[in-house]
């Protein structure tokens, strides 16, 4: 039977595609209000302005590729059962051809009924709009988990680390809970990387081994090393 490795990622992996990450210089956050554009509330209050800061994140997925870190994931493949648990909303995992992607916090491509939350559509083009609805008649918002709302996913994450003989963090801040816990799942002795060039800031047990490096760079060279069996899981 393959061994399963599993690769939790976040922004990080898809910064050298040219998409911003949240907490860094320049980042989402540094630019946008959490509490203006991505809760519920902020919903409420002003619909217009999520959906423009969703509309254009959306419309730039269209702008962008996958880059050496998406790819290198869909080569690891070859021999290992690979499961992807991303807190991305882009879809580069899936257009690099990693084939188990589970989003943690929903996908930008996707839309719901803000009436019926389990009716979820694929969106045409980038833009979602004021007055656009589900086929009941109830505005449809972005399919993104924000802040304050569940994550449905999570136990089935957490089920999947529970199993890997691996573990790849790559690109996350390890700041959003519950995404930052879920490595804590896996076995004891699993080996777990952390691939990050500011992993040296990041907080998490001295039993992981950091790469302080670009997801780009790295991770390639991580894949190689399991592949020719320099690494032995
Ligand atoms: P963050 O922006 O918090 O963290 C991105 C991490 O990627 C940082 O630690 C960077 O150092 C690292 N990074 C930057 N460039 C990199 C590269 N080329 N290769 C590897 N790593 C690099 O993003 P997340 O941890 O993904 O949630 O954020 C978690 C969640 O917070 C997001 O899913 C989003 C956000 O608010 C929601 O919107 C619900």
């Amino acid at each position: 039977m393959k061994k399963q490795i599993t690769i939790l990622s976040g922004a990080g992996i898809s910064a050298e595609s040219g998409i911003s990450t949240f907490r860094d210089a320049n980042g989402l956050w540094e630019n946008h209000r959490i509490e203006d554009v991505a809760t519920p509330e902020a919903f409420q209050r002003n619909p217009e302005l999520v959906l423009e800061f969703y509309n254009l994140r959306r419309k730039q997925l269209y702008e962008v590729e996958p880059n050496a870190a998406h790819f290198a994931i869909t080569q690891l493949q070859a021999q290992f059962d690979v499961q992807v648990i991303t807190q991305n909303v882009d879809d580069l995992h899936e257009r690099a051809g990693n084939e188990n992607v589970l989003h943690l916090h929903g996908q930008l491509k996707q839309v719901r009924s803000t009436g019926y939350p389990q009716t979820v559509y694929d969106l045409e083009g980038w833009e979602l709009r004021l007055g656009d609805t589900c086929e009941n008649g109830h505005q449809l918002r972005p399919h993104i988990v924000w802040f304050g709302e569940e994550v449905p996913n999570l136990m089935v994450a957490a089920e999947i680390v529970s199993r890997a003989d691996a573990v790849i963090i790559v690109g996350t801040s390890l700041n959003v809970y519950p995404a930052a816990g879920l490595y804590q799942y896996a076995r004891p002795d699993t080996p777990i990387w952390i691939i990050d060039p500011k992993a040296n800031e990041l907080s998490y047990p001295d039993s992981i081994t950091p790469i302080n490096e670009k997801a780009g760079a790295a991770l390639p060279r991580l894949v190689r090393s399991l592949l020719n069996g320099e690494i032995i899981l």
